[in-house]
């Protein structure tokens, strides 16, 4: 039987690992952390992240051939196969600051591989990584190996939040990068072994180990470039009265171009796009290109602008004041259908708010008080630790409550901000939203999901990204 051990039940890890158990019967998949908290949960009724269709997957094999422990070191040594997904932070110090990957956390899976193993492991990289660090992980393994033979893959994962139990099932492509010799083959032939057992063989792909680990970091680099285009549209259109909606629908009708990823919003969030464009600039920066550092850096600058533009047009319309008025904000995941709040768009709105010292009341499905109140409290790049690692329990932000319901959350409010693209929030009783209001009543509309037409006949005041403005915001000051 084949063993696989998983370092690091997050987001990738967990649900990857729980597809393979259930389309490999026969493969033991144990997935392990450091977090006994995040264990305890995996091994629980509330599973860590709220992913729909993962809770079904999860019973079916869990305790079969799906374990979920804290014992790392006892299911590395029986492993065969070892993938490792763990955090790889923007670092906040050093060299690279800003941008370059902190390694810390996948250096120290290396070398405690590197210590207890005592047969021959292929040793598979899911996390995505700066390119070449497959080579820096086959040193610290070889230069510790004890006479035994690792084999290091690449196979980034290109499973997206929300829809990850569909995506895995039946992904666009598996990519698998190894060395070109007979015994690098050997273990990528063994890994497209374990996807083929429900992966058509023509999307499995296989590369040289820096191509693979390359194409993550590019294909995250052109969706988000694909985001902040249309933005950067979205923008123009509200100068000029055009619909960036007809926009991106007549401009996706271009086969070459195609439909997906056009649709304009208050910015993208998510753990990977921001994180692996500022890896991309860095990288290229260290290559000596930076014109083409400069071309991924504006995708980043964009979507920066695109937030900043969002509060602005807020402030600005609502006679450039929000001191003390009451702002409901709902949604704060990065996108619908997920409590994961990493580089949410929604915090860089909220602390802009907050900054011009507006009262927040804040509703998503998903997302908890606790949570909120830490992304609201953290600085830039502290998210990625894992949570023992992470600065002391801040402090909670005092004009911020967290409620469970948008009627709650919009009651008395002078404005309010849509942040997620939760399905609920198209079908809310905006008659009955408005009556509890105060008066100028304001939408703004980060994800296009209102019906602009039906709340304007309601009464409210509506701006919708790229959207024709309403005439009251015609007539504010221009924003910034
Ligand atoms: C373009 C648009 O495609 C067309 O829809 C519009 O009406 C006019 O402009 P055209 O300039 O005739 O058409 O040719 P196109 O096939 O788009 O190629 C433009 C240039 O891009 C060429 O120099 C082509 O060699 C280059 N190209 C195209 C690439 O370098 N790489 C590609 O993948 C595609
Ligand atoms: C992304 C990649 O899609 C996935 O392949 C990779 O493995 C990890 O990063 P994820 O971050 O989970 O996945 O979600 P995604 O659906 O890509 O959305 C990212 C952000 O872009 C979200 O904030 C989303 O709301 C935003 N977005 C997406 C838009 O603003 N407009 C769009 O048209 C699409
Ligand atoms: P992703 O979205 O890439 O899955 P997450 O942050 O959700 O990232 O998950 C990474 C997990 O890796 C965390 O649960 C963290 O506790 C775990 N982790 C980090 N370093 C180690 C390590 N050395 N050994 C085991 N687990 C680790």
């Amino acid at each position: 039987m084949v063993k696989i051990c998983c370092i690091g039940a997050g987001y990738v890890g967990g649900p990857t690992m729980a597809v393979i158990a259930l389309k490999c019967p026969s493969i033991e998949v144990a997935v392990v952390d450091i977090s006994v908290s995040r264990i305890a949960a995996w091994n629980g009724d509330q599973l860590p992240i709220y992913e729909p269709g993962l809770d079904e997957v999860v019973k079916q094999c869990r305790g079969n051939n799906l374990f979920f422990s804290t014992d790392i070191e006892k299911h590395v040594f029986e492993a065969d196969i070892i993938f490792v997904s763990v955090n790889t932070p923007t670092k906040t110090r050093g060299l690279g600051a800003g941008k370059a990957a902190d390694l810390t956390y996948w250096e120290s899976a290396a070398r405690m591989i590197a210590d207890v193993s005592k047969s021959n492991k292929i040793v598979v990289e899911k996390s995505t990584v700066p390119v070449k660090t497959a080579e820096a992980i086959e040193k610290i393994l070889t230069h510790n190996s004890r006479g035994i033979k690792y084999q290091i893959l690449s196979n980034p994962e290109f499973l997206a939040e929300g829809t990850a139990i569909q995506d895995l099932f039946n992904p666009d492509r598996v990519l698998i990068g190894g060395r070109e010799t007979p015994e690098g083959q050997k273990a990528i032939q063994a890994l497209k072994d374990v996807y083929a057992q429900w992966v058509p063989e023509d999307r499995i792909i296989s590369t040289n180990l820096w191509s693979a680990e390359l194409s993550k970091l590019a294909a995250n680099a052109f969706l988000a470039q694909r985001i902040s285009s249309v933005n950067a549209m979205s923008a123009l259109c509200e100068a000029t009265g055009a619909d960036v909606s007809q926009v991106s629908h007549a401009v996706g009708k271009d086969t070459r171009i195609g439909p997906k990823f056009l649709q304009a919003s208050v910015g993208f969030g998510g753990s990977c796009f921001q994180k692996d464009i500022l890896n991309l600039v860095y990288i290229c920066e260290c290559n000596g290109l930076p014109e083409v550092a400069n071309y991924w850096k504006q995708v980043i600058k964009i979507n920066d602008y695109q937030k900043n533009r969002f509060v602005n047009r807020l402030v600005s319309s609502m006679f450039n004041t929000v001191s003390g008025k009451k702002i409901a904000i709902l949604g704060f995941a990065f996108k619908k259908d997920t409590g994961d709040t990493r580089e949410t768009p929604a915090i860089d709105v909220c602390k802009g708010l907050l900054g011009d010292k507006a009262r927040l009341s804040i509703y998503d499905p998903q997302v908890t008080e606790d949570q909120i109140q830490r992304d609201l409290s953290l600085n830039k790049f502290d998210w990625d630790h894992p949570v023992h690692l992470q600065p002391m329990s801040p402090s909670a932000v005092k004009q911020v409550s967290v409620v469970w319901d948008a009627y709650e959350a919009t009651k008395d409010a002078h404005g309010i901000c849509i942040l997620t693209e939760w399905d609920e929030f198209k079908t809310l009783d905006y008659q009955r939203i408005f009556d509890n209001m105060q008066k100028p009543a304001f939408v703004f509309d980060g994800r296009n999901v209102v019906n602009v037409d039906k709340l304007r006949e309601i009464g409210f005041i509506v701006y919708s990204i790229g959207k024709p403005l309403d005439p009251w915001l015609q007539d504010m000051p221009a924003v910034a």
